[in-house]
């Protein structure tokens, strides 16, 4: 078990991507789908790190992981040197949480909500701090995917995932309200692209969530929604399924059930690993 995560000696070191779940509305299905995207890489032997960036903090309680005292904020404010007075000698080792699925975490709290007023004043360029947290530890060469879960916010906490991250994936609920958010989320990485400080996150696609099978019209605006979107992958939709219910109370992903009625799940998951990875890789 141990093993997995032994860096390999005399193997150049892989460079791992990062995927960022996104969308400034909640209750689309970020963490569901960061959580279980998560979990169908490390199926595929993938060493699979998740960073939560959500001061909610719902991605850390789905690994069974109880409010934790040091998390992410305190890695990130240790990192930025200006802020030097509210440094805590936090390491990365203290935090880091080896679950059981070969996938380790990097928790989030509430403290997190009270990032982007602790780093206003800070002369460093502020939308940088995630990526430099993780070049500075060399994550991407001790994991081959990173999965990032967002917040339904659109500041600087989101600015700074948009610039750590290779590609985004935006999950949402197709109905007529859903447009916008998509929109203002699009325009925060458009401004990112006109401060050419960092390289522009690539569009891994749209997650429709939630898709009302039953509600006539659903098609129709599905059908719309994609027109407005423009380019950009949409990824087959999820119903509303109970499967998600059940797993996340048990704390479990889709993958960990071997029953038909996951099955479909499943292979939607492995569907989506699979255009990440070309979309990544192209
Ligand atoms: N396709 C789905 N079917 C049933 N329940 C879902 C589905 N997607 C999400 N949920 C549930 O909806 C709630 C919100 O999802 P969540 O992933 O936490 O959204 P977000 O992270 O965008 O706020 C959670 O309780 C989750 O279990
Ligand atoms: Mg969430």
């Amino acid at each position: 078990m141990f093993s997995f995560f032994k860096p390999e000696s005399g193997v150049q070191a892989a460079k791992g991507k990062v995927v960022a779940l996104m969308n400034q509305k909640g209750g689309v299905g970020k963490t569901t789908m960061a959580f279980n995207l998560a979990h169908a890489f490390a199926h595929q032997g993938k060493k699979v790190l998740c960073i939560d960036m959500d001061p909610q903090a719902n991605f850390t309680s789905l690994f069974g992981t109880v409010a934790t005292d040091l998390h992410i904020y305190h890695l990130l404010i240790n990192s930025i040197k200006e802020l030097k007075a509210l440094h805590t000698g936090t390491l990365l080792s203290d935090v880091l949480i080896h679950t059981e699925e070969h996938i380790d975490l990097i928790p989030a709290g509430q403290e997190l909500s009270g990032f982007e007023l602790t780093i206003a004043g800070i002369n460093a360029p502020r939308q940088l701090i995630l990526k430099k947290f993780i070049e500075k530890n060399d994550l991407r060469s001790q994991y081959d995917v990173i999965v990032i879960d967002g917040p339904p916010t659109l500041g600087l906490l989101v600015v700074n995932i948009l610039c750590a991250t290779d590609g985004v994936l935006y999950p949402f609920v197709p109905d007529r309200f859903s447009e916008q958010g998509l929109k203002n989320i699009q325009q925060v990485v458009a401004d990112i692209a006109d401060m050419e400080i960092t390289s522009v996150p690539k569009n891994l696609g749209y997650i429709p969530n939630l898709f009302d099978t039953r509600r006539k019209q659903a098609n129709d605006d599905l059908e719309q929604i994609k027109i407005t979107l423009g380019e950009g992958i949409v990824h087959e939709p999820f119903t509303n399924k109970v499967q998600f219910g059940k797993s996340l109370a048990q704390r479990k992903s889709v993958f960990h059930y071997k029953t038909v009625e996951y099955k479909d799940l499943q292979r939607q998951f492995v569907t989506m690993t699979e255009t990440v990875d070309k979309e990544l890789h192209s």
